[in-house]
């Protein structure tokens, strides 16, 4: 089987390293990936000029097409390969409004009445916005209706002082028509512990993923500015620490809700859908899905596959998707990125990867925005790539993860306290005196 692999970082490195023992492997990649490059035939090109990579699939006479970011799901290059005979990974543009246009996932579960939503309202005008503000006396998060590359949410008591430098963002994200659209969305702020579920879908049956948590902070401590994702850590028995078997369930259900919902109003969804939920005193809330994987959680979940990645594509594309088995194994993710990140003087500086040292030590590599250049290794100004380990437990993944992090060499941060005890600990204690 040909499998094309669609995009350039981390992420996309994780499905295909777990894709690259059984199928024929084609990446399409907008920088060189320099691990995707030693285990793929692939096209340097930009993932976004969906004409272009559905030429490059039927060229090389394709049989799956696996997207991994959104912007391309969200210009349609499912229906683009599909449009020239190529299966695909990934929703079409229609179902992929799930992520893409949040207004219309809010009132997907108004409309269908799908547990797990939270108080929201959608404005195009700073008029409305400033008199609900006034009237709510609680915390909002400001959200871009669009994709802004992770960028444009703002959380009052986070990045905003109060519910009126709230009013002054929500102007900025409609006058400068934030994502695509000239609109903002003001959802109430929820007290709690974040916590990703990611599923394969295959338009009517979903497969769920063993749980995991990401760390968006920048620092240790959980400060700093909100990034892409500093590190992740999943759990064995596939919850975590904090996390019960009845609140995974209740997760899965909204996400299976919502698949549903989705076949009705759009199309059905094919693909991945990664759904972010906060664990409150209520129960879990959807704080927002993605249409693909999540980014550092595919590192989590995808070295832990029993079931071959191939055969799960498979049955996703012919709608014969069942149970996805995966090792009952912990797993944890630091994501190793320039110094200074996300504001770093370092873009362009080579590092030294000793990728033999680290898969000695029974860890993994996945490169993401590095790349591979005549003399080495180059850094851009983004998170560069992350070491993932597995381990009878988050404590052992996370000291081999830990060690394995030496064998980066260069201006180079991790966040150290990923998947530690202590942190992990933090977590549950919070998590108590938000249910007592
Ligand atoms: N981990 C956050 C994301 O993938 O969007």
């Amino acid at each position: 089987m040909k499998v094309l692999v669609v995009g350039t970082g981390a992420r996309e490195h994780a499905i295909a390293d777990a894709l690259k023992d059984d199928v024929e492997l084609y990446v399409y990649m907008s920088k060189i990936n320099p691990g995707m490059s030693k285990i793929a035939e692939f096209k340097q090109g930009d993932e976004g000029e969906v004409e272009k990579v559905a030429a490059y699939a039927v060229e090389k006479d394709i049989d799956i097409a696996f997207i991994g970011p959104e912007a391309p799901l969200g210009k349609g290059i499912v229906d683009e390969l599909q449009k020239n005979g190529i299966k695909c990974v990934g929703p079409t543009q229609s179902a992929a409004r799930i992520e893409t246009d949040k207004s219309f996932m809010r009132k997907l579960f108004e409309d269908y009445e799908i547990e797990g939503s939270l108080v929201y309202k959608v404005f195009d005008n700073s008029q409305d916005v400033s008199e609900f503000l006034d009237e709510f006396d609680r915390d909002v998060v400001v959200k871009p209706v669009g994709l802004t590359g992770g960028k444009g949410v703002k959380i009052v008591g986070d990045h905003l002082k109060d519910n009126e430098e709230a009013k002054e963002y929500s102007c900025e994200v409609i006058d400068n028509v934030m994502g695509g659209f000239a609109q903002v969305i003001i959802e109430e702020r929820l007290i709690g512990e974040e916590f990703t579920i990611q599923a394969f879908c295959d338009g009517e049956n979903l497969a769920p993923m063993p749980a995991a948590q990401d760390h968006p902070h920048a620092f240790e401590g959980d400060v700093g500015a909100i990034t892409g994702g500093m590190g992740s850590y999943s759990d064995v028995g596939g919850l975590l620490p904090f996390l019960t078997q009845e609140d995974y369930d209740k997760a899965v259900g909204i996400m299976k809700a919502t698949l549903k919902a989705i076949a009705e109003e759009a199309e059905p969804y094919k693909g991945i859908l990664y759904g972010q939920f906060m664990l409150t005193a209520d129960g879990p809330k959807l704080i927002e899905y993605n249409a693909r994987f999540g980014d550092p959680e595919a590192m989590n979940v995808l070295p832990l596959l029993k079931t071959p990645l191939y055969e799960v594509c498979q049955a996703i594309v012919d709608g014969t998707l069942d149970e996805v088995e995966f090792e009952n194994r912990a797993s944890v993710c630091k994501y190793i990125v320039p110094d200074g990140y996300p504001e770093t003087e370092y873009a362009g500086e080579l590092i030294e990867v000793d990728e033999e040292a680290i898969e000695d030590m029974g860890a993994k590599v996945f490169y993401a925005a590095v790349s591979q250049e005549d003399d080495g290794i180059h850094l851009s100004g983004s998170r560069a790539l992350g070491i993932v380990a597995s381990g009878e437990s988050i404590e052992e993944a996370e000291k081999i993860a830990e060690k394995a992090c030496e064998f980066v060499k260069g201006n180079v941060y991790h966040r150290r306290d990923v998947g530690t005890t202590e942190l992990v600990n933090k977590r549950v204690e919070h998590m108590k005196e938000i249910l007592n």
